[in-house]
């Protein structure tokens, strides 16, 4: 009866291990192509933001206008804004920048929440359903997936962009794409 147990317990343990990277919500888009209308769209986003980032050299200006222009030209960006490794707090991420609902999470522990994942990881995290995440820091009960993209200056975190979307596994391998690509444009600028 007793080995019987032990049986079922280690067949349920091996099943689940066998299903878990099903499972795991931080499936990222890497590598998926893109259609070609998704792949201009996104190259023309790119250029605009290339754009933004010539006129001027304040760069707490140009990551503003970043959000606003992402805020206006993709419907289901509901939240967007940076966090910045913060120099005057070791291992916190500081509110910058950002348009959308105001966040009470002005400043973050690194490895707390997705974004302190993200300062931890340096790597890319989606949550297609943020009710899932066991480490997540809710801004808004409205919100339902999130994107995190670090921006690394030679190999050192500097700074993330983060955005919040309303829709249910609304984070597509394109926004991915975009995300990475700015935040490659905006590196240079730290
Ligand atoms: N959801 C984030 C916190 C930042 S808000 O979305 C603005 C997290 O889990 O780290």
């Amino acid at each position: 009866m007793r080995a019987n147990k032990i049986v079922r317990i280690l067949f349920t343990l091996i099943i689940l291990n066998f299903f878990r990277p099903y499972t795991m919500s931080n499936s990222t888009h890497s590598n998926v192509p893109l259609s070609p209308d998704l792949e201009s769209a996104v190259q023309e986003h790119l250029e605009h933001v290339k754009s933004i980032i010539s006129k001027g050299p304040a760069l707490h200006d140009t990551m503003h206008e970043i959000c606003s222009y992402l805020h206006a030209q993709i419907s289901h960006f509901d939240w967007v804004g940076f966090y910045l490794d913060d120099p005057e707090k070791k291992g916190y991420l500081k509110l910058g920048p950002y348009i959308g609902a105001p966040t009470d999470h002005t400043s973050i522990p690194y490895g707390k929440g997705i974004c302190g994942q993200v300062a931890v990881s340096l790597e890319t995290f989606i949550s297609q359903d943020v009710h899932a995440e066991d480490n997540y820091i809710a801004c808004s009960l409205e919100v339902q997936s999130e994107i995190v993209v670090p921006i690394l200056k030679e190999g050192r975190f500097v700074a993330q962009i983060d955005i919040d979307s309303n829709t249910r596994s609304g984070i597509t391998p394109a926004d991915q794409k975009l995300l990475e690509g700015i935040c490659a444009l905006l590196s240079p600028l730290f």
